[in-house]
């Protein structure tokens, strides 16, 4: 009997990210044309109208990623080269653009915007501007500003939502494109953030070995 229980028990408790399906949100606010093209004096704007129409709280998508890589990013604009700046102000419009349908949905769910939102970042990251510059020349090229845009905090943000993927292609790949300085910058973030790299290994492991050549 005790083993069945204990049976029973260990597949509820494996299956239940399955099971509870999280609730569907119906709107809050209608969408508006404002939050669709967002004033040049408030450009981040649309995540806190994602947030108001679907509301999530503060430690979902729009609130703890969206607005706030999109604030930091336009904070740190002008420190990178012109490049640079064009390939990230790029980015962000390609996230907020890409996330439109999902605002403009009749009803969602706060999993759903999660993994949208961290779907579309990996997508506008893979973009690459008609100056030639990827991201990986926009990391190389913009080694110091880069580090300073994604600090340990930020990759906490982007790790609590569930997926590492994205905070190690930014990590692993930073390091990579990155030179001398980045790895090293980056080897002192991912000493104080142990779990969550461990935990990417596993899950990216097509950059493992990089990261094994990075980081001993
Ligand atoms: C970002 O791109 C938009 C659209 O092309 C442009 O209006 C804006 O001035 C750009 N911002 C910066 C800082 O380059
Ligand atoms: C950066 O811009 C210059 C023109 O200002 C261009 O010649 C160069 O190829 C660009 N570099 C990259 C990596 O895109």
């Amino acid at each position: 009997m005790r083993i069945i229980v204990f049976l029973i028990a260990t597949q509820v408790v494996g299956c239940a990210a399955f099971w509870w399906s999280e609730p569907m949100i119906q709107p809050r606010e209608d969408v508006s044309a404002e939050c669709l093209n967002p004033p040049s004096d408030n450009p981040c704007l649309f995540y806190q109208c994602l947030e108001r129409r679907f509301p999530c709280g503060a430690n979902e998508y729009a609130l703890k990623v969206g607005h706030h890589f999109c604030i930091k990013k336009n904070q740190h604009l002008p420190f990178f080269t012109p490049n640079g700046t064009k390939w990230l102000n790029e980015t962000n419009i390609c996230i907020r653009e890409s996330l439109i349908p999902t605002y403009q949905l009749d009803e969602t769910s706060c999993a759903n915007i999660r993994t949208v939102g961290q779907n579309v970042m990996l997508d506008c990251i893979n973009h690459r501007s008609d100056t030639g510059m990827d991201f990986c020349r926009f990391v190389g090229s913009n080694a110091a500003q880069y580090a300073e845009l994604i600090t340990i905090d930020d990759v906490s943000r982007l790790t609590s939502l569930g997926n590492p993927r994205i905070a190690a292609r930014m990590i692993v790949n930073g390091a990579y494109c990155g030179g001398e300085l980045l790895r090293n910058r980056l080897a002192d973030l991912a000493g104080g953030f142990n779990d969550a790299v461990g935990s990417l290994l596993h899950i990216y492991q097509g950059l493992s070995s990089r990261w094994t050549n990075f980081w001993n």
